[in-house]
């Protein structure tokens, strides 16, 4: 934190690793909008809700434990009493629960102008889900490009209809970095062997970012070019409730990283806030971001993507496209 501050201490009117969430949201007015938040129980999640809210939003939380759903949204009507708080029950590591969490927004028939894909999680086990699916993939990849998919032509309507760009804001990590040797390896998805648990979380991640560059791309061909963004952000390192499902030594490790280079909560929220709610955002999207800029990285040279890219977009819109 300390670190953090020092190096990158923020120029008068810039936003950067010491920024806060309500920092780069102050004086926008989101009084119109309706946001999905995913994973909003903890952590990062919990405080974009908090202040997605603030700003006059009405936000759907979307959890996989609503009891700890009505909590929250209790805690942040203790400290904000006209905050517009909707609970959705969403599994994100199940297909059936991401159709039906869908299903059951679209059937209220409100509009939708943003949606903050955060939900993630890590684990050192592996896990198949009921789908038969990696559960850090199936959770932080598979289930948000769902997600994302049965609820677009919502916000493309919205966004024509409020005349107002929609976002999309997808939680990558400075892990997608650091993916299989060969960027996702698809065996790994479906079977235990040759599994590595970092690795693991690094190509659910890299999916992440995969997939808002191209759905980027597509949204801009698309006939009349869609109203709606879509972009990746690495909020940092901050000491949440991801790693409870790894080693002692990791923890204790992470623990030191996230003192001497990490952030609090309010600072971690700040880059999805940021490229959620910050006018300065307009029109920019396939990009990703981190300290509330957008970075100079370039994913395309990378060695991942190129031999994980070709295979990975066929795969993932030939069976819509197919019908
Ligand atoms: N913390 C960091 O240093 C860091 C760094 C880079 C990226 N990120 C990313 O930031 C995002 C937020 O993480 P965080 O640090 O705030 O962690 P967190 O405190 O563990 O919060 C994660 C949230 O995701 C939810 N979630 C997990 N699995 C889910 C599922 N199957 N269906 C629905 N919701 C599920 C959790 O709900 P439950 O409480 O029910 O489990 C929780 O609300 C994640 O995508 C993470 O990968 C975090």
């Amino acid at each position: 934190m300390a670190w953090s501050w020092f190096r990158k201490k923020d120029s008068e009117g810039v936003f950067g690793a010491s920024s806060t969430a309500e920092d780069v949201t102050a004086g926008v007015d989101a009084r119109e909008l309706v946001a999905i938040v995913t994973g909003g129980t903890s952590g990062l999640g919990l405080e974009t809700v908090k202040i997605i809210a603030l700003r006059g939003a009405r936000v759907f939380l979307a959890a996989r434990n609503l009891e700890r759903a009505v909590e929250v949204r209790e805690e942040i009507l203790g400290k904000l009493p006209a905050a517009k708080i909707d609970l959705l029950q969403i599994d994100l590591s199940s297909i059936s629960s991401v159709w039906r969490a869908a299903g059951e927004f679209l059937s209220l028939n409100l509009p939708l102008n943003l949606l903050i894909n955060n939900a993630g999680m890590t684990t050192d086990k592996f896990r198949l889900t009921e789908d038969g699916i990696e559960e850090q993939f199936a959770t932080n990849y598979l289930g948000t490009f769902l997600l994302t998919q049965l609820l677009l032509e919502k916000m493309k309507v919205t966004a024509s209809e409020c005349g107002r760009e929609g976002r999309i804001v997808n939680l990558s990590s400075m892990a997608h970095k650091s993916p299989y040797k060969n960027g996702i390896e698809f065996n790994t998805v479906k079977a235990s062997e040759g599994y590595n648990w970092l690795a693991s979380y690094g190509q659910s991640k890299l999916a992440v970012v995969l997939h808002a560059n191209e759905l980027s791309r597509r949204l801009r061909e698309e006939e009349g070019e869609a109203n709606v963004t879509i972009n990746s952000v690495d909020p940092g390192a901050i000491g949440t409730n991801l790693l409870r499902e790894v080693g002692t030594a990791i923890n204790l490790f992470s623990a030191v990283y996230v003192r001497l280079l990490g952030k609090d909560i309010p600072r971690g929220a700040a880059t999805p806030c940021y490229v959620a709610l910050n006018p300065a955002v307009k029109g920019i999207s396939g990009k990703y971001f981190e300290d509330c800029k957008k970075t100079a990285y370039k994913l395309i040279q990378t060695r991942h993507v190129k031999f994980t890219r070709p295979f990975f977009y066929q795969l993932l819109y030939s069976r819509r496209e197919g019908g």
